[in-house]
């Protein structure tokens, strides 16, 4: 019996170090792995005939493209990556003992996904929308990812209401028509949504390509350092490039001559040498400041005025590698931000809480329960009692599947136990409704002081120019909004849409 076993191991390993047959002879198989005896005609009886059911050639062809498609991401849909690393530049260690930024110099592969928000796989790049901008680290100490948008803050402020602001965004369900009454619905029932508003109908809405635009964590998330103390950390990682944006003309003008124009331009920057590259830095905020602040810092609609938390620089993002296979590499990546590693933790901020589940989960369901298992979303090391479920690739061999066990000698990480210092919270358990907190200082600030008047002049065409497809009674409702931002850009925004 033994005897056996190792003959077929000794085969097994055999088989593995030559080349089949059908490699050597460069010849197509099946997904078998047997020489296909003809390609380009199924098996008939006689010329004119019908098929047989016996031609597996035939079946194993059909039957896997009938499989080919995977449910696209409910949202983010239509995007374009690459791979490149990270390289740390200044020492942040007194914030985050995270390993990935242990010591100047030191590189990590990294991996970038750009999205667009709304639309479909294969939609348009240049559409007015948030663009995504999300970040694997393959640290040593497990993968981080940091997924983020190009604009610095997000339409709402509690995650349960994530799902009704994507159907506002989406087709409509009897016309299957993108539909300005239910955006312009959604965004007037919430207005904390209209800080967010005015950045993505400015230019910035429109930016030209992945590569002149600037990244947010958005999320306010927690460093630890090594001596247990936390801070307050909001992420920032700025174009080298600069930042260019389309006109409304150009953006709509390229959706129509060239939808994938943004996955071409980086695709073509890489592969001809000019590799992109982002300086990242962040914020941070003690825990004084954050019990002090003016503005609640874990309310994803506000910015951290860099006057008061002023950018720390940390290393530089470059992308110097095109993905060679798009399904495997960019289709099939699962980016979250509940991937954190030691030294980084969230913060109570409600979207991001609510963003830990759903991504993973969304996940399950998009790849499969494996999918941690694909070699993109595979880390450096993966030791635990995870086994068996659909596709499992590596199943740890004859590992010990239980805990606790007096077999293995595994114990948790010191570290990391270190790194997960205790704190405390209190509070009457209830709903409690954020929608009417503080929606528009920061927004009229940014109308005043942030933007330069041709801006404001783009921001109210474009604002205009979306909302003409909207009912008047939304318009309205949108005008008493923006008048709660500036009298100017309501009176503005009235004369645009001929409204009494
Ligand atoms: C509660 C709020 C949110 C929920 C529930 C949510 C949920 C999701 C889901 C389910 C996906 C698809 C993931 C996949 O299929 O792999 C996704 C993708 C994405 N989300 Fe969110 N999201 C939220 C807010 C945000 C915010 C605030 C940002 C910006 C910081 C953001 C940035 C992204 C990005 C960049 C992607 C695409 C990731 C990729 O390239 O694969 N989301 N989101
Ligand atoms: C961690 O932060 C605290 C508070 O700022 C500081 O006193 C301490 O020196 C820091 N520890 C390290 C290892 O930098
Ligand atoms: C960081 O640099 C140190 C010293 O050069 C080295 O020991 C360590 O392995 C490096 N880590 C990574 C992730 O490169
Ligand atoms: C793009 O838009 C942003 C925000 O309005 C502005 O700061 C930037 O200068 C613009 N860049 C160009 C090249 O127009
Ligand atoms: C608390 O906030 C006020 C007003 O924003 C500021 O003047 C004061 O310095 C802050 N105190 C601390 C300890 O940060
Ligand atoms: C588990 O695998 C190791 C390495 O392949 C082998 O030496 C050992 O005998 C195996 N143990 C059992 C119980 O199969
Ligand atoms: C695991 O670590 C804990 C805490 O340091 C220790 O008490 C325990 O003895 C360790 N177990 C093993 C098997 O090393
Ligand atoms: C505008 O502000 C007024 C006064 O604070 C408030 O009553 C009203 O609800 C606000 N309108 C919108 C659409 O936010």
């Amino acid at each position: 019996m033994m005897f056996m076993m190792m003959k077929l191991i000794a085969l097994l390993v055999l088989a593995i170090a030559i080349p089949s047959y059908a490699q050597q002879a460069n010849v197509i198989t099946t997904g078998f792995g047997s020489p296909v005896s003809y390609k380009d005609a199924s098996l008939t009886v006689g010329r004119r005939g019908p098929m047989l059911l016996e031609d597996t050639e035939f079946i194993d062809e059909m039957s896997h493209f009938d499989r080919e498609r995977i449910p696209e991401r409910v949202v983010h849909a239509k995007g374009g990556g690459a791979f490149g690393y990270f390289e740390v530049t200044n020492d942040i260690s007194r914030y985050s003992a995270a390993q990935v930024f242990a010591r100047v110099g030191n590189r990590t592969r990294i991996a970038i996904r750009f999205s667009t928000v709304a639309g479909e796989r294969g939609s348009a790049d240049t559409a007015r929308d948030p663009r995504g901008f999300a970040i694997k680290f393959y640290t040593q100490e497990g993968n981080w990812d940091l997924v983020g948008n190009n604009l610095p803050v997000f339409f709402i402020r509690d995650s349960i209401l994530f799902p009704s602001f994507i159907h506002s965004q989406k087709r409509h369900p009897s016309t299957f028509l993108h539909d300005a009454d239910m955006q312009w619905d959604f965004f007037t029932s919430r207005p904390e949504s209209v800080h967010m508003i005015l950045f993505l109908f400015s230019d910035r809405g429109t930016p030209d390509g992945f590569r002149f635009m600037d990244g947010f964590g958005v999320n306010t998330f927690k460093l630890i350092n090594a001596t247990g103390h936390h801070v307050y950390c909001k992420f920032h990682y700025l174009s080298n490039q600069g930042l260019r944006n389309l006109t409304a003309a150009r953006a709509q003008q390229l959706q129509a001559q060239d939808p994938d124009y943004a996955i071409r331009d980086l695709y073509n920057a890489i592969s001809s040498g000019n590799y992109p590259s982002w300086s990242l830095n962040i914020q941070v905020m003690t825990e004084a400041q954050a019990q002090n602040s003016s503005f609640n810092p874990f309310d994803d609609t506000k910015v951290w005025p860099e006057s008061v938390y002023p950018l720390i620089p940390v290393g530089r993002l470059v992308l110097n590698e095109n993905p060679t296979n798009y399904f495997q590499d960019i289709e099939q990546i699962a980016l979250s931000p509940s991937r954190m590693v030691p030294g980084i933790k969230p913060s109570p901020d409600r979207m991001l809480q609510g963003r830990l589940f759903s991504y993973p989960d969304t996940q399950r369901h998009r790849l499969g329960p494996n999918f941690l298992q694909i070699p993109v979303n595979c880390p450096l090391y993966v030791r635990n009692y995870q086994r068996d479920g659909p596709m499992s690739y590596d199943n740890q061999g004859n590992n010990t599947v239980y805990h606790p066990n007096s077999v293995d000698s595994l114990n948790v990480s010191q570290r990391a136990a270190a790194l997960s210092p205790a704190y405390s919270v209190s509070g009457d358990v209830s709903k409690y409704d954020n929608g009417g907190e503080d929606n528009f200082a920061q927004a009229t600030n940014h109308y005043q002081n942030v933007l330069d008047e041709a801006g404001r002049v783009n921001l109210v065409e474009n604002l205009g120019s979306a909302l003409s497809s909207a009912s008047v009674r939304y318009q309205r409702r949108a005008l008493d909004m923006f008048g709660n931002v500036s009298a100017d850009l309501r009176a503005r925004l009235q004369r645009r849409l001929g409204l009494q």
